[in-house]
């Protein structure tokens, strides 16, 4: 166990690693992985590494890829891109991190486009061997076939003459991305409001629209924590003066105080371009790079200087009048998108050039956003992230919508410390809101974006009640997700992984892509729209079915139902909440302990709720818990299902 580094040649200045936060674990001075297995060597391009990949060893991570999960076999050029087309390795949240079923993960520290070959071969002495199938689509013939031999990766970094490795090792994939996460400095601890539900309004409405909605939300009972507004709460957006429109929101200190008293938090939409309109323009112009971006320039978060003005200013004219959230746009790339954001030839004062930016650029801006938010804990939102992500309290997000890409992307992100949100949009009918929403509930955010929608998605399909009900169901979950997160923040365990990441022996996991495990007990596996049957994989040990109570054994079984399947492991206690449409400071969740087996028991996690400074009690809860003393949680039953 542990984090061991290793050096090859003479790293470059600017990596990640520089900028990450404190870590929770320390360098080790041993690592049972040969490293001297490793080649390097020094390219024209820049430098190259070459490592052994066993015959039956699978590769998985690389951050939030939305196209593929078992990378064995496959090459991945990570570059941090808007709506990645394939899976070419391209993402909103590309990540030099990988890890293997043989019991290790590798970091490279680089922020350049690096390239994962992830199972090549070096020409040998062959045998004939000749190979006459002929096929006769192109899908087919280039599909992922399964390598028969043994191979290599072969890792390939542009520009650098060097590169650190820190090689993280575990008996299972959780453990050693555990080791990476708190590497990074642990898994961030979201506000407890931050679980509930975020609704972001339409992009042209005005104050008394948005007053409108949130009263919406709380006449008809249907539970919402946050209002995001998109763009057009901006006087210049595209690119952003961070300064309130005087048309469509006059009096925005009285919105803000009027959301307040109906207990919602807000959330602002922005990216980090700024327009000459800017208060900070002038201030930043000398700290920011030398290329725009929608005629607004780039602030060189690698700089103190440009965070501090950036910070400031959030601080003061947004985050000191009541606003809790940010959504941080367009800090990824444009290559899929028309090529808006700033050129990779880009120069910033502080030394990185505009590559080494794209690849650090949503780190060092949620940096600078929670410097702004100070000692106030939140969970918002960002578009792009990179290495060493796990501390930041922001989920991440696409205008991709494929509801099997957010499947996908939810899968992969506890690979690399990622938080991913499948949200809802418009849909195309009932059954895809529903399903849709149904993934939602079951991920770490709870988020309807209707910024180009007048109405809430629902109501074209006179689905209200159904919508309520599940996200009635979200808030039961609350106390459940706060505590998985609590591990993620404590043991560095992802909040949502993958199903071979806890089975990391299990064969029949490796391409397991379409279901996961939500916190320590539950398995989920969602449908989309065109299904009311699936097959889902429990892994061995006994399950039950959230729904009906119905004992599985592991292995496949075909489910057929129009909610979204959810198992529970054995020996495990879920604490559901009486739900609650809104969290304040004193919100008091009621709880049921569903005692699933014979042991088993739920860790309650108290704290503020709020900021960063809070104490943490855990209480546990089993099925003999007769009382549960706390100002967060009552106990009002105990129900076991065996
Ligand atoms: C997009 C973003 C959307 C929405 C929009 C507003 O880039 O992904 O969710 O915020 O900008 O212009």
């Amino acid at each position: 166990m542990g984090v061991f580094k290793v050096t090859f040649g003479t790293p470059e200045e600017f990596t990640p690693i520089k900028y990450k936060r404190e870590s929770k674990i320390q360098l080790s001075d041993s690592t049972s992985y040969e490293y001297s297995r490793i080649y390097f060597s020094i390219t024209k391009q820049g430098c190259k590494l070459e490592l052994p990949l066993q015959l039956e060893e699978e590769v998985f991570g690389f951050g939030l890829q939305m196209h593929s999960f078992n990378h064995k076999g496959s090459k991945k050029h990570l570059r941090p891109n808007a709506d990645p087309a394939s899976s070419s390795g391209d993402s909103h949240a590309p990540v030099p991190f990988f890890v293997t079923n043989k019991g290790y993960g590798i970091y490279v520290d680089t922020a350049r486009y690096v390239s994962f070959y992830c199972g090549i071969a070096r020409k040998k002495q062959r045998t004939p061997n000749p190979n006459n199938t002929i096929i006769t689509t192109a899908q087919e013939l280039y599909e992922k076939s399964g390598l028969k031999e043994e191979s290599v990766m072969v890792i390939e970094i542009p520009a650098a003459q060097g590169v650190d490795l820190y090689i993280f090792e575990g008996s299972s994939i959780t453990d050693i991305v555990a080791q990476y996460n708190l590497f990074s400095g642990g898994g961030c601890m979201p506000s407890l409001w931050g679980l509930g539900v975020l609704y972001r309004c339409y992009a042209r409405y005005h104050d008394y629209q948005v007053l409108e909605m949130a009263k919406y939300f709380r006449q008809s009972h249907i539970p919402c924590s946050i209002i995001g507004l998109e763009p057009g709460w901006q006087s210049s957006s595209y690119s952003c003066s961070y300064v309130w429109d005087s048309e469509r929101y006059p009096d925005y200190e009285n919105m803000i105080s009027e959301l307040r008293k109906l207990n919602f938090h807000i959330n602002l939409w922005e990216h980090a371009f700024v327009n000459a309109v800017s208060p900070i323009y002038q201030d930043l112009y000398d700290h920011s790079g030398n290329y725009e971006v929608w005629q607004g320039i780039v602030p060189d978060f690698a700089d103190e200087a440009a965070v501090q003005i950036f910070a400031d200013y959030h601080r003061n004219q947004l985050v000191e009048k009541g606003i809790t959230g940010f959504k941080l746009d367009e800090c990824d790339g444009s290559d899929y998108t028309g090529g808006w954001s700033f050129p990779n030839f880009s120069e910033f004062g502080s030394g990185l050039d505009g590559e080494q930016m794209h690849c650090l650029f949503g780190a060092l801006y949620q940096q600078a956003v929670m410097a702004a938010l100070g000692n106030r804990r939140t969970l918002s939102q960002v578009r792009s992230a990179g290495a060493f992500a796990a501390p930041y309290p922001f989920a991440l997000y696409s205008d991709l919508y494929g509801h099997r890409n957010f499947i996908l992307a939810l899968v992969n992100s506890g690979f690399s410390g990622l938080l991913w949100s499948p949200e809802v949009r418009h849909a195309a009918s009932k059954r895809d809101l529903i399903r849709r929403l149904q993934t939602v509930v079951f991920s770490v955010q709870a988020l309807i974006n209707a910024w180009y929608m007048p109405e809430a998605p629902w109501i074209k399909f006179d689905a209200e009640e159904e919508v309520r009900e599940l996200l009635n169901l979200r808030m039961s979950l609350i106390p459940y997700l706060y505590s998985a997160f609590y591990r993620y923040h404590t043991e560095g365990i992802a909040p949502v992984r993958a199903l071979v990441s806890d089975y990391t022996d299990d064969r029949e996991t490796y391409s397991i892509q379409d279901e996961y495990l939500f916190g320590d007990s539950m398995l989920v596996a969602p449908m989309t729209e065109s299904e009311n049957q699936r097959r889902v994989y429990l892994p061995e040990g006994i399950w039950f079915n959230f729904w009906t109570n119905q004992k599985y054994n592991g292995g496949w079984h075909t489910v057929d139902t129009d909610n979204i399947p959810v198992f529970v492991k054995n020996n495990s206690v879920i604490p559901i909440a009486e739900p609650v449409e809104y969290i304040t400071d004193d919100t008091i969740f009621d709880i049921t302990l569903k005692c699933y087996g014979e042991g088993g028991s739920a860790k309650l996690v108290e704290d503020d709720g709020e900021t960063y400074t809070t104490s943490f009690r855990i209480i546990e809860a089993d099925k003999n818990t007769a009382d549960i003393i706390s100002r967060r949680y009552r106990l009002s039953s105990v129900i076991t299902v065996v």
